[in-house]
This record gives C-alpha cells, structure tokens and sequence, in this order.
C-alpha cells in the first residue's frame, strides 16, 4: 500500500509537454486582382461554349473540363485575359519558389511550361470529383473565377489528403475555401479534389493550371560556388565544350 503522499505523487500529471506540429504542406492563396474585370467576358465565353454543346460530361476529365490547352499561342494571342492569368501565375510561383528549400535553393530554376484548363461544377448530383494529383508538374493552381454560395459550409472547398500516414493526433485531411479572384496554389503531388456543390444556384467556375520546372542543373559544380548566374553560366558552358 503507497501512502498518501506518494499516490498524489503518481496522480499527478506532468503535463502534455511542448507540441511540434512537424513537416507541415504548404498551400498558398494568392489574390490576382487585375484578373477580376474579366469574369464577366470568361463567363460569357463558356456559357457560349455550354450551349454549343462543348462541355460533355466527363469528355476532358472528370465532370466539365475544356481540354489542357487554354495557353496555346493562338489563345495567348487573341485573349487579355489568357495572358494576364498565365503572367500572373507563374510570377506567383516563381515568387513561392523562392521559398525552397534544401539543395534545390542552389538550383537556378525556369518554369518553362504551363498548362491551363477550366473546371465548371454544377449542383448536378453527379458531380463529385475523385481525389488526384497533377504530378509530374511542380505546382498547381486552381484560379477561381465564380465560387457560388452554398448550404453547407463544407461544399466547393478544395480539399486535400495528408501526404503522411493517418495517426491519431492529425485530421487526414484538410480544406481550403475558394475564393473568387485568387488563385489556389499547391505542390502538385499532393492528392486533392474539389468538393461538389449541391445547393449551388450557379457554376463553380475554376481555371486549373500546371507549371513544369525545369531545375538548371547543368553540370557537377553547385551554383553557390560562384558569385553571380553569369558566372555559373559561363562555367556550365565551358563543360559542355561550349565558350
Ligand atoms: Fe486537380
């Protein structure tokens, strides 16, 4: 039989200790402005291609998707709006590859394509997108042009699977909501789906898009031993035999 005193002793809690929340995934949102004065001309153009019968279901994708192709030079060339989003985009990720990490920081890097595509959601009971990723590009976006409202607060967020095994101290899972007139953007491996939107009076309308990076690892000597790209550049030449 302990005494008294040493059972409050073993009673007592040392508390839960410190928390480190470890190797967290970062998803950023970035607000593009200069894009909003033309939701009404993008909205206008897919409801012209809606009701030319464009948009089967399932045709490109899942549910309603234009085909991978919306930065063709042609579209590049004929649409404002197909060129500002694509500027706004890879500036956003040039921006938040500044913010890598590890040997890759020694890496000069060019994105060097992006593909684009529009996803509309209906409230259509269908619509339910299965969980995927966009690997091999970089990162991904979602440019949300029209995030209707809904009853339920879980509907049309973009959602996302840990990429770590389940445990009992993490959700698995986690949302981000849209919002209109920014862009979602996220490593592309990470598997994710958007929610559907049942009580939707109008179309979730997002343009998806996917930056390929192209890492300049030329030859066998890191970056950081010269002073400037120039330098490097030079260096990265001469081993190819070419001054
Ligand atoms: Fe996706």
């Amino acid at each position: 039989m302990s005494t008294p005193e040493v059972s409050r002793e073993l009673a007592a809690s040392p508390g839960p200790g410190e928390r480190f929340d470890i190797f967290p995934t970062p998803v950023w949102q970035v607000p593009a402005p200069a894009m909003l004065p033309f939701h009404a001309e993008i909205k206008t153009l897919l409801e012209g291609l809606w009701n030319q019968g464009y948009f089967e279901a399932h045709n490109s994708g899942y549910g309603y998707q234009t085909r991978e192709e919306i930065f063709t030079p042609a579209n590049l060339e004929r649409m404002e709006w197909v060129r500002l989003l694509k500027a706004q985009f890879v500036a956003a990720c040039a921006e938040i590859l500044r913010q890598r990490h590890g040997h890759s920081k020694a890496l000069p890097f060019d994105i060097y394509a992006v593909q684009g595509w529009v996803l509309i959601q209906t409230s259509e009971q269908w619509v339910d997108g299965p969980w995927h990723h966009h690997h091999p590009a970089t990162l991904s976006g979602c440019y949300y042009v029209q995030t209707p409202a809904t009853r339920e607060p879980w509907e049309g967020l973009l959602m996302f699977q840990r990429p770590e095994p389940a445990s009992v101290f993490n959700e698995t899972q986690a949302g981000v909501r849209p919002r209109e007139g920014h862009m979602t953007i996220f490593p592309s491996g990470l598997q994710h789906r958007p929610m559907p939107t049942p009580s939707a009076t109008q179309w979730r309308i997002a343009v998806c898009m996917d930056a390929f990076v192209h890492w300049n690892k030329r030859f066998e000597d890191p970056l950081s031993r010269y002073a400037t790209r120039e330098t490097y550049d030079a260096a990265a030449r001469q081993s190819l035999g070419k001054t």
